[in-house]
């Protein structure tokens, strides 16, 4: 399989269809990116992205960025091998840097149950940042089980199974440069 922008790709003889191209994506992450730089501009905000699904959106995402920031990234545990969510969350690698007043942004590739984000919330208001926000490039708008605020959404999708730009099916398919979503009726 070669990582261009197809109109399908079948994995284990299920179809995904392409639902946002690599041009969409870099025009919307631009977008975001604008937006949050006039946010930001009289702060230096720490944007930390969650390892692994995160690591294109959050290095396309600061190279729009035009202030000063700086990055981290930590690890949660994901889906596995299925295409659920377990609904439990495992940290797998803490932070390095210090958030204590600090503005951080959270930087996501998707949010589903919103298990993970209400998890991280949790986990950084013990450090004390100034403020936290989330950026998430999709929101499964229809799936979130927790009362959540993502300040920044690049697109709602609905609840299906989207892979590609960093998601992963049992750890492949995050290096396709456009984002697919599985076709339930095969057609
Ligand atoms: P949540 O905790 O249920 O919100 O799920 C968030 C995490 O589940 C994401 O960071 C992804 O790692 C994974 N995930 C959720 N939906 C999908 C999907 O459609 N494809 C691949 N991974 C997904």
């Amino acid at each position: 399989m070669s990582v261009k922008d197809f109109e399908s790709v079948i994995i284990n003889n299920e179809k995904f269809k392409l639902l946002f191209s690599e041009k969409q994506i870099q025009k919307r992450t631009k977008e975001l990116a604008k937006q949050i730089s006039e946010d930001y501009k009289r702060t230096v905000p720490v944007f930390i992205g969650v390892l692994n699904g995160s690591f294109l959106f959050m290095s396309d995402l600061i190279r729009y960025v035009s202030i000063d920031c700086e990055i981290d990234f930590f690890k949660l545990s994901s889906y596995g091998d299925a295409k659920i969510s377990s609904g439990r969350v495992k940290l797998l690698k803490e932070l390095n840097c210090d958030v204590n007043g600090r503005d951080i942004i959270i930087v996501e590739d998707i949010v589903d149950t919103g298990l993970s984000v209400k998890y991280i919330e949790k986990l950084f208001k013990k450090h004390k940042p100034k403020s936290m926000k989330v950026v998430s490039l999709l929101v499964k708008q229809d799936s979130l089980k927790y009362d959540l605020k993502i300040d920044y959404i690049g697109y709602n999708i609905p609840s299906k199974f989207v892979i590609g730009y960093g998601l992963d099916y049992a750890q492949k398919y995050r290096n396709l440069r456009s984002i697919y979503v599985l076709n339930e009726n095969g057609d």
